[in-house]
């Protein structure tokens, strides 16, 4: 299969990917997080076809993706006050609920779950397609199982090309990392997975802290599934364990992802950004980006503790080599 990659500005361009996916093809997508492989969340077929083309374990559950709060009664039950105000703040944008299904949800979706995750993306595109469309999309984010997540229209070519047959090209994703997961299944809310969303706000908006799993400040998930990673073995090291091995002689063979400045630069140094908005931003570009050069190994200067930095603390835990 061909894959076209079009710019998402060209006219007609949300009729031609609408096309698709009432064919049950899949069609690549913007996002303001990362980019998505989007399926239509009716049909049974697109969706089996997500799982294959990323090669996803099929109990990996998808989000679902909607246009309108009004449709979240569609897909599900017991939606409280607490949910409705977070969605009226933050829809669209970077934050994925996790509900009670309603019996109409297709299993595929959810992996046989009672529960099914569901966010508002705050993208033109997206939301120009769902519209069309006219009902929700599945959308995973659009690179292969396993590996970091595609912030441009480059990253999911290079990932789906021959496999899908449309590219839906944004330019770079203005977040740069997933949206926050939060489980929304009992009034204790929990955060399922750190991201673009800060915790914080969640909290201002509920007027109360929410769940927040122990183990989340080192390995959020718990589990050691590799997850976001580079082929390139991701070493994460402290500022003075980077101090020694940039001083070793064989510091050509690694790429270095560096937050403090040093007194030199070369082609093998990226200085990330300090602030952890714009370092998300950059993450996964800079991952593909060395990887792409094939050093023996990328090294990566361990950013601050603080909760700022939740969310790129779980990427590149999840990203390293353990
Ligand atoms: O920002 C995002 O959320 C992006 C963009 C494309 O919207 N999408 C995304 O999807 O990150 P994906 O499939 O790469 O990650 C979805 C996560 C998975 O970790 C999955 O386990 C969790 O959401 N999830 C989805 N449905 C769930 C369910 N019913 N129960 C528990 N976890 C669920
Ligand atoms: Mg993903």
């Amino acid at each position: 299969m061909i894959t076209k990659h079009l710019n998402s500005s060209i006219a007609g361009v949300i009729d031609v990917a609408v096309n698709y996916l009432l064919k049950g093809e899949l069609v690549a997508i913007p996002t303001e997080t990362v980019y998505g492989l989007a399926a239509d969340a009716s049909n049974i077929d697109a969706i089996n076809k997500v799982f294959q083309v990323k090669s996803r374990p099929i109990n990996h559950p998808l989000i679902v993706h909607i246009s309108d709060v009004n449709d979240l009664q569609f897909w599900a039950k017991n939606i409280s006050d607490d949910i409705l105000n977070l969605a009226a703040n933050f829809w669209p944008g970077p934050m994925t609920i996790l509900l009670e299904k309603k019996d109409s949800v297709l299993n595929q979706i959810t992996a046989e779950s009672p529960y099914v995750c569901i966010r508002i993306p705050n993208h033109s595109i997206a939301l120009s397609i769902i519209n069309k469309l006219g009902r929700g999309i599945v959308a995973p984010s659009a690179n292969n199982y396993g590996f970091v997540s595609p912030t441009s229209a480059a990253h999911v070519m290079s990932d789906m090309s021959g496999k899908i047959p449309l590219v839906l090209d944004g330019g770079q994703c203005s977040f740069g990392i997933e949206s926050t997961i939060i489980d929304c299944t009992s009034s204790n809310i929990k955060l399922l997975r750190p991201g673009s969303l800060a915790v914080y706000e969640i909290e201002k908006i509920l007027g109360k802290s929410i769940n927040i799993p122990t183990q989340t400040k080192k390995r959020f998930s718990g589990n050691l599934v590799n997850h976001y990673q580079p082929n390139t073995p991701l070493l994460l090291k402290s500022s003075k364990e980077v101090d020694e091995l940039i001083l070793d002689k064989k510091q050509n063979n690694y790429g270095f992802m560096l937050l403090q400045r040093r007194n030199f630069n070369s082609q093998n140094i990226i200085y990330m950004p300090q602030k952890s908005s714009e370092y998300a931003h950059n993450l996964y570009s800079t991952l593909r980006y060395f990887d792409s050069l094939k050093f023996r190994e990328i090294i990566l200067e361990l950013p601050p503790d603080s909760n700022d930095w939740l969310a790129i603390h779980d990427r590149i835990y999840k990203s390293s080599h353990k």
